[in-house]
């Protein structure tokens, strides 16, 4: 009865409040701030085209969390190769195909090296270190500092290499005759870069790096999901409560890790006798502060380098390496040539070594050819224009995303023959020797390209070639064929499989 009172007053109130003339306001303002936002996603004059991007959620739903590359590259085919698409109210250029990457990156240098404002990603970085800092003189210190540092280790490099391929071997030899290697691999490959930065390696069986390697695994996924999407669109969210959080707090843990061990380093150190990356920093820091010129060597800085170098040198390369086992896997007789190879030019009694790479070009072309497919950053890592710039055409003002799409460039039609099929014959010519093609870009081009590039090839080639030399891998389930699709996120990584493993007699 009270309840029925309620609605029946509550009717008559809203019926007086809301006349026929204030519905019709309210109409007129809805109709009014639809406008506006839809305002918002028109592309201004000069822009690159696109598709049509709704108000409020711009294009955002409209592209698959699972290979998004891919779904870009068949947006260029139908809007050209400069396009654009909007997150939110905010457009992004999407460059496509080995031309426009290169010509932007590497003829444009200066308009395309600087890095966006996320604020999800300035929160935890403060667009300190290198990955994310602003193109500037502080990043150019910094990526100078962390070139020559893994320059001058170049030997040290190769022995910490070779010493991580021994704990690798002898954990596959006693891990059984099936295993998952995503951890191990993981594990292995980060203690190269720890190694170089902390000094010191993780064994695979440590828990707290166990769950560190796990955090790190985690904020990837989450950056490159709805999460981090919905993030870059509502800024705002990263004050409130929600799943987004986990993304902080899992970044927190990982800087205290760093941090405590920045510490040590600092209660450790003899001055002038570095032991690693933390100690020739420290170094740097003290010799800068006696000097007069601006340096940028700071406490801040310090740590995103060491979270940069943790960050980006682990993922990337481990994530390649297990496309290469699974590659293996699904195509026996590539595997068995390359071993072949390795048996000829290595043989059993000594260890790979890079001066092995000239004449081993099947080997080689091989694992070329499992950086091409597997794509790790199918996206690569976004730019943004650090001035107003004409572009083919085309006027991008002064901070817009620009995302250089790899994998319209790795996949391009126009430079591989057969684009979507794994054939290591892309990088062999006629006599059988191995040739490098302009479009084989995963590690980006311009100032802004990886830095870890041979690094990473140093530690592919070693850890790859000592594996097969002592394993043959298969397929351990005789009722499937072995998957090839990416898992879902913005680094293309295979969907978690069982390694075969077997030990291959003495050569
Ligand atoms: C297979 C392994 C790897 C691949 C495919 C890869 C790929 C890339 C790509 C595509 C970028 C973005 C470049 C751009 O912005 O245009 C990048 C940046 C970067 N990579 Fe790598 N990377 C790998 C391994 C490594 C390793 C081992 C390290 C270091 C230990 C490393 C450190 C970095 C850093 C610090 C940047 C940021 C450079 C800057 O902003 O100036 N990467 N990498």
């Amino acid at each position: 009865m009270a309840a029925s009172l309620g609605s029946s007053a509550l009717d008559a109130l809203s019926s007086t409040l809301i006349s026929p003339s204030l519905s019709t306001c309210l109409v007129f303002l809805a109709t009014f701030l639809l406008l506006l936002e839809w305002r918002k996603v028109q592309r201004p004059r000069g822009f690159p085209p696109g598709p049509t991007a709704l108000p409020l959620l711009g294009n955002l739903g409209s592209l698959p969390t699972q290979e998004p590359g891919m779904a870009l590259y068949k947006l260029s085919k139908e809007y050209g190769e400069v396009f654009s698409i909007y997150l939110g109210h905010t457009p992004w250029v999407v460059l496509n195909g080995y031309e426009a990457v290169w010509d932007a990156l590497v003829q444009h240098a200066k308009e395309f090296s600087d890095r966006p404002v996320i604020p999800v990603i300035s929160k935890v970085t403060q667009r300190l270190g290198i990955l994310t800092a602003p193109y500037d003189h502080s990043w150019k210190q910094q990526r100078r500092f962390a070139v020559s540092t893994l320059r001058n280790g170049n030997t040290f490099l190769k022995e910490k290499i070779s010493e991580e391929v021994a704990f690798l071997l002898q954990t596959f030899r006693e891990s059984g005759r099936v295993v998952d290697p995503t951890f191990t691999i993981q594990n292995a490959v980060s203690n190269i870069v720890c190694s170089i930065v902390f000094g010191h390696r993780f064994d695979y069986d440590d828990s707290r790096f166990r769950h560190l390697l796990h955090l790190l695994a985690e904020n990837l996924r989450l950056f490159s999901g709805w999460i981090g999407q919905l993030c870059m669109v509502m800024p705002w969210l990263e004050n409130c409560p929600g799943p987004h959080q986990r993304i902080f707090r899992n970044a927190d843990a990982l800087r205290d890790f760093y941090d405590e061990s920045i510490q040590v380093h600092r209660q450790t150190r003899v001055e002038g006798q570095p032991r690693d990356l933390i100690d020739a920093y420290l170094d740097e820091m003290e010799q800068e502060s006696q000097d007069q010129s601006a340096s940028s060597f700071s406490d801040g800085n310090l740590i995103n380098v060491v979270s940069d170098l943790f960050v980006a040198g682990t993922e990337t390369t481990a994530t390649t390496l297990r496309w290469a086992l699974l590659y293996m896997m699904a195509y026996p007789s590539i595997q068995d040539r390359c071993q072949r190879e390795i048996d000829d030019v290595i043989g059993s009694s000594r260890a790979p070594a890079m001066s092995d790479t000239a004449s081993m070009p099947y080997t080689v072309a091989v694992i070329h050819e499992v950086q091409r497919m597997a794509n790790v950053l199918p996206t690569g890592f976004m730019h943004a224009t650090a001035s107003d710039v004409i572009f083919r055409g085309y006027r991008i003002p002064k901070g817009t995303i620009v995302i250089p799409n790899l994998t319209s460039v790795l996949y391009d039609e126009n430079h591989w023959k057969t684009p979507l099929e794994f054939n290591p014959g892309h990088f062999l010519n006629d006599a059988g020797q191995f040739v490098k093609p302009d479009a084989f870009l995963p590690f980006s081009a311009g100032p802004r390209v990886c830095l870890g590039e041979n690094l990473a090839k140093m530690e592919i080639f070693l850890f790859f070639t000592s594996l097969m030399r002592r394993f043959q891998f298969y397929w351990p389930d005789p009722e499937s064929q072995p998957c090839l699709a990416a898992a879902i996120g913005a680094s293309r990584s295979p969907q978690s499989y069982q390694l075969g493993i077997r030990q291959r007699p003495d050569k």
